[in-house]
This record gives C-alpha cells, sequence and structure tokens, in this order.
C-alpha cells in the first residue's frame, strides 16, 4: 500500500513538473538570468494552476512540500537538495531511483527520498556534471568528480551498473574536526593527542591508515597543525580536501586526463617534482599508487616528518598494502630490499577504526623498530580501551 501511494505522488510529481516546465517555457523566461525569486514565483503560481485544474485534494502542507520539490527540480538538483543541504549529512550514496542512503553520525540508513525513474536519476547527475565538463554516457560510464563546494561526486551508470544509475557523494566539510573535538567524541584520549603532537613534531615519518570514511583526512589534517610554523610543506592531493592553518604551504593537485585522453598529472609526478621544491616535509593526501615509491625515498632523505594516509584495516595491513603497491608499481627489488626500504623510512602508523555503532576512533599507535630478524617488528605506543572492550566482546558472542 505504501508503495502505491507513493508510485501516485511520483506520477503526480511527473505530471506537474512536466506542466511547470511548460509554464516556464510558455513565459520565455531566460533561465540562466531570471532571478529565483521570479522563477519561484512562477513555479508556486503554475503548482496552484494544476492542482486547481485537477481539483486534486491536497493538504496545505504538502502543496508547499510539492513547490519546494518542483523549485529544486527546476533550479537545484531535485531531490538531492534537501540532502546536500543538511549540515549533519555526510555522505549520500544513490543506487538507483528508489534506493538512497545517508550516512549521518557515522551510521548509514535509509531515506524516504526517490527520483520518479532512473531517467530522472540521470539527469539529476548530468546536471551536477554539466558545469564540470565531465561527460557521462555509454562510451565513458563512470565519473569521478568535485563539486565547486569541494565535495567529491562518483557516479557510474548502465550497463556496468546493474541497478540503475548510481552515485556516491562525499559532501564536503568546511570544517575539520579539532582536537578538542575529537577528544570529547571519545575518537582519541588527551594521552594519544599528546603523543601525535610529539610524533609530528620529532619529525618522524608518518601512515594514517584506516578503511573507508574512517577520518583519515580529518586526522592527517590535525597532526599537519602540529609542524612547527618555520617549515616548508608541500602537500599533494588529487582532490584538495585538506586545509592546513600553516604559513608555509604550497598545495598540488594531480589532474585527470582531458577528454583526448592526455594532459594527466599524476600524484607520482607531484611527489618527484615536489622534492625539486626544496620542502622540509611532504604531505600525501593519500597513497593509492606509484607516489609511495618517491615518498617513501623522500622520508629517507632529508624529507623526516613527511605524511600521509593509506587504506588498510590493520597496521600491519598497511604494510602490506604498501609492498603491494611498490610491487606493482615496477620498485623491483627484492622481498629483503623492501622490507629495508619500507623499514628505514616509516617511522610510526596511526591506525584508525570505526565501531558498529558508527564510533570512529583511533584505534592504536605503532611505531616501526625494524630488526635484522624482523624488519616489521612494531611496537605498540597507543591503544585504545574501547578497542580492547569492543574485541572482548566480539569473542563472546
Ligand atoms: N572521529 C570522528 N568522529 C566523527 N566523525 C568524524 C570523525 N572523523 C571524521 N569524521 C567525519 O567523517 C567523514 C569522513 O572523514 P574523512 O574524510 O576524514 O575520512 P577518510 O577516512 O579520509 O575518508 P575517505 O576514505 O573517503 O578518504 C567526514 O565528514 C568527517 O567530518
Ligand atoms: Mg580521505
Amino acid at each position: 500500500m505504501a508503495t502505491r501511494i507513493d508510485d501516485e505522488y511520483q506520477a503526480l510529481k511527473r505530471s506537474v513538473h512536466l506542466y511547470v516546465i511548460e509554464r516556464l517555457d510558455d513565459e520565455g523566461l531566460e533561465m540562466d538570468r531570471a532571478d529565483r525569486s521570479q522563477i519561484t514565483r512562477l513555479i508556486q503560481a503554475s503548482v496552484d494552476q494544476y492542482v486547481a485544474n485537477h481539483k486534486i485534494p491536497m493538504a496545505s502542507s504538502d502543496h508547499a512540500v510539492l513547490v519546494r520539490e518542483m523549485v529544486d527540480e527546476v533550479l537545484g538538483f531535485g531531490p538531492l537538495e534537501p540532502l546536500l543541504a543538511d549540515p549533519q549529512i555526510n555522505d549520500i550514496l544513490i543506487n538507483g531511483a528508489r534506493n538512497v542512503f545517508v550516512e549521518i553520525a557515522g551510521v548509514l540508513q535509509r531515506v524516504q527520498t526517490r527520483f520518479v525513474d532512473d531517467d530522472h536519476v540521470l539527469r539529476v547527475i548530468r546536471r551536477i556534471l554539466a558545469p564540470l565538463g565531465r561527460r557521462l554516457d555509454e562510451s565513458s560510464p563512470m565519473v569521478d568528480a568535485r563539486l565547486p563546494d569541494g565535495s567529491r561526486v562518483n557516479a557510474i551508470i548502465p550497463p556496468i551498473a546493474l541497478d540503475g544509475p548510481s552515485m556516491s557523494i562525499r559532501k564536503f566539510n568546511s570544517k575539520h574536526l579539532t582536537a578538542a573535538e575529537l577528544v570529547n567524541l571519545g575518537s582519541m584520549t588527551n594521552d594519544c593527542l599528546t603523543l601525535l603532537t610529539g610524533i609530528v613534531e620529532g619529525r618522524r615519518n608518518l601512515l594514517v591508515s584506516g578503511g573507508t570514511g574512517t577520518g583519515k583526512t580529518t586526522i592527517l589534517n590535525l597532526l599537519s597543525a602540529f609542524i612547527p610554523k618555520d617549515e616548508r610543506i608541500v602537500t599533494i592531493e588529487d582532490s584538495a580536501e585538506l586545509q592546513l592553518n600553516h604559513p608555509h604551504i604550497v598545495r598540488l593537485e594531480t589532474r585527470p586526463a582531458n577528454a583526448e585522453g592526455t594532459g594527466r598529472v599524476s600524484a607520482r609526478d607531484l611527489v618527484v617534482n615536489a622534492l625539486r621544491m626544496r620542502p622540509d616535509r611532504i604531505i600525501v593526501g593519500e597513497v593509492r599508487s606509484g607516489e609511495i615509491i618517491e615518498l617513501l625515498q623522500a622520508m629517507n632523505t632529508g624529507h623526516e616528518g613527511s605524511m600521509s594516509t593509506i587504506h588498510a584495516n590493520t597496521a600491519k595491513d598497511a604494510l602490506i598494502r604498501i609492498e603491494t603497491l611498490l610491487a606493482v608499481n615496477g620498485y623491483d627489488a627484492g622481498e629483503q630490499a623492501i622490507a629495508r626500504l619500507i623499514g628505514s623510512s616509516l617511522d610510526v602508523i596511526v591506525q584508525l577504526a570505526r565501531l558498529p555503532n558508527g564510533r570512529r576512533l583511533v584505534s592504536e599507535v605503532v611505531a616501526l623498530k625494524p630488526t635484522k630478524a624482523n624488519p616489521y617488528r612494531m611496537e605498540t605506543l597507543y591503544r585504545s580501551r574501547e578497542i580492547e572492550w569492543a574485541e572482548l566482546e566480539g569473542t563472546d558472542s
């Protein structure tokens, strides 16, 4: 029953939308020029007219919702508008017209938001991408883009996406969490914070490791703030997210290939270039590929205190992932040489985790203390009590 009513409403919306567009066309408004309030008034009048013409019984609150949805449709990103505007929402995930999820405070939940159909989803995706000059069609069915406000968007469409056009939006958070906020949230203790401050001031080479959305960028941003003000920093990111409050910083951003397939500037190119810019420290937003080679070498040769993040669920996994990245990107050396490079470059891994209730925290901080026998010997400098409890509970059940 619920879905029938829902379908009826979607059908109504589609008809009203067509009607509204016709009316706006009749008015001959130049959409780019006309001001928002003028268009809003016209949409309001068109909805009134439609509802009256078709004698649709409607509560005034529903009527207001319908008008707002039409305004969002005509001027914005349709059903996504309220989600984009809600500061509580970090991620918006659309799996076809009927399945929309958001993440609030670390917990994924399904929302009532609906698109009329898959074409509608596609229209909204295209509208988001159009001003960015990115295209999405059968020949290039997936695209990564960044909105003017810094939010990151990935879209992928059929036939590659089997259940309709899908889009993932990570909203840009203009304010990274502060140290005090992270302590208040229980994401780290004061002791942990003191430890990390000392590690950064002591110019240890460091990786922040964690799964998707565990807060790697947030922690990297926080740690960068502890870098003494007289040092020169070069940052390298795929999409500039770091907001370092530091007087001496050069920010570099990678660039994907253009439509002709040329012009790509990779993170690896940028690390190589950064080394010629006389930085004290290099900060790479996230190592995902060949840049790991130059970053580890830089850490080893006068750029101590360099930092990055890596996608891994444990500190041990982070090391394995580095080995893999080295191997697949042509670092052609024996197992021992690889272990030596890693062991001599990297000093500390800050591991992040997300608890089942959505809370994110620093689960442990480990120092890499290689010996001849064990190049990956690790010493725990900090370990979250909560993780221990969570693990205990895990073994009970
Ligand atoms: N300790 C925390 N407690 C609550 N929310 C947090 C915490 N750390 C980060 N967040 C929020 O979680 C979202 C993701 O954080 P962030 O971008 O730092 O994660 P990430 O691990 O870098 O993600 P990705 O894997 O996409 O790069 C942001 O909206 C951020 O504000
Ligand atoms: Mg990140």
